[in-house]
């Protein structure tokens, strides 16, 4: 059975293949077509152990406008608060014969494992601060619609890269497709190993911004924080924030994006991240592409 359990897997070839679909998907819905009959006969499990808004229902219309059957399973709800194991969790939902779980868990690799232990197609909706490759593809996606390709691009990707999944994933994805990309924040949110990814550090924001074409905003992810070496968040405001007085300073127009949630007046303002240099909301509609493109292509794999 194939997966996606992260970017990391992938060649540049699949994620042009992945693409080409997405682009179809997207044409058919343009094309206020609804529904789909691909995978009439296809069971899909969404379980999310984390908290989700943007992949849990993109997963699911994408899902449903395959014509799959979809069970949705959350944590909290669930008898994993009774001390039930992932394990365990996972092989009684495929009992009730599931062919491809999507799942979102707090833990790096818990996507693989199940992988290893389980017989259905497993999708990583985002594990720990590992990887979240779905999101990747995305933005990917959206820089390709935007520019007409991701290839010289200069993409920098601001904010707490250490702790991000959307970081790792839009790194590997963004050097396969011939991407330059530069990160940028605090050297406290940078991790060591970032520049063995062929990536740049820079720890300037203006420089940053005036390089590149596209600013990737990410969330400080207090949920994954060690408090005592983080700069306070009116510091990281400060020094690392985007508002509409710094991008008109600029020497040139930018694009900017963002995975959200956003935490508005943090990382950007909100003048910022509804303005026509922002292409957030773009991201979430190609979300649905993209998994659509995603399941398909998986699943053609199971049949
Ligand atoms: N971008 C993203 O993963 O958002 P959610 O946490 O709302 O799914």
């Amino acid at each position: 059975v194939n997966h996606l359990l992260g970017i990391k897997y992938l060649k540049e070839q699949d994620i042009q293949l992945i693409f080409e679909t997405a682009d179809h998907f997207k044409e058919v819905i343009n094309r206020s077509i609804k529904k789909v009959p691909s995978l009439r006969d296809i069971n899909i499990a969404n379980i999310f152990f984390e908290n989700s808004t943007r992949t849990k229902l993109s997963f699911e219309l994408a899902e449903k406008r395959l014509s799959a059957d979809v069970i949705n399973f959350s944590a909290g709800q669930s008898s994993v608060k009774k001390g039930e194991t992932l394990i365990d969790t996972v092989n009684n939902i495929l009992s009730m014969k599931v062919d491809m779980v999507v799942m979102r868990h707090p833990n790096p690799g818990a996507g693989i494992f199940l992988s290893r232990h389980v017989k259905a197609a497993i999708i990583n909706a985002g594990d720990g601060a590992h990887e979240h490759p779905t999101q990747a593809l995305l933005d990917s996606f959206s820089i390709r619609e935007k520019f007409g390709d991701v290839a010289g691009k200069n993409v920098v990707i601001v904010g707490d890269i250490l702790h991000s999944r959307v970081a790792l994933s839009n790194i590997f994805a963004l050097k396969l497709l011939g991407a330059n990309v530069k990160v940028c924040g605090p050297k406290t949110l940078i991790p060591k190993y970032i520049e063995s990814l062929g990536v740049e550090v820079e720890t300037n924001l203006r420089k940053a911004l005036n390089w590149c074409d596209v600013a990737n905003m990410l969330r400080i992810q207090n949920e994954r924080l060690d408090i005592s070496y983080f700069p306070t968040t009116r510091e990281y405001t400060q020094q690392y924030g985007v508002n509409k007085a710094l991008l008109n300073s600029l020497d040139k127009e930018i694009v900017i994006m963002h995975p959200g949630p956003i935490n508005r007046g943090v990382e950007i303002t909100s003048d910022v991240a509804d303005s026509k240099q922002s292409i957030i909301l773009n991201q979430v509609e190609n979300g649905v592409a993209i998994r659509m493109a995603v399941i398909y292509l998986l699943a053609a794999k199971i049949k």
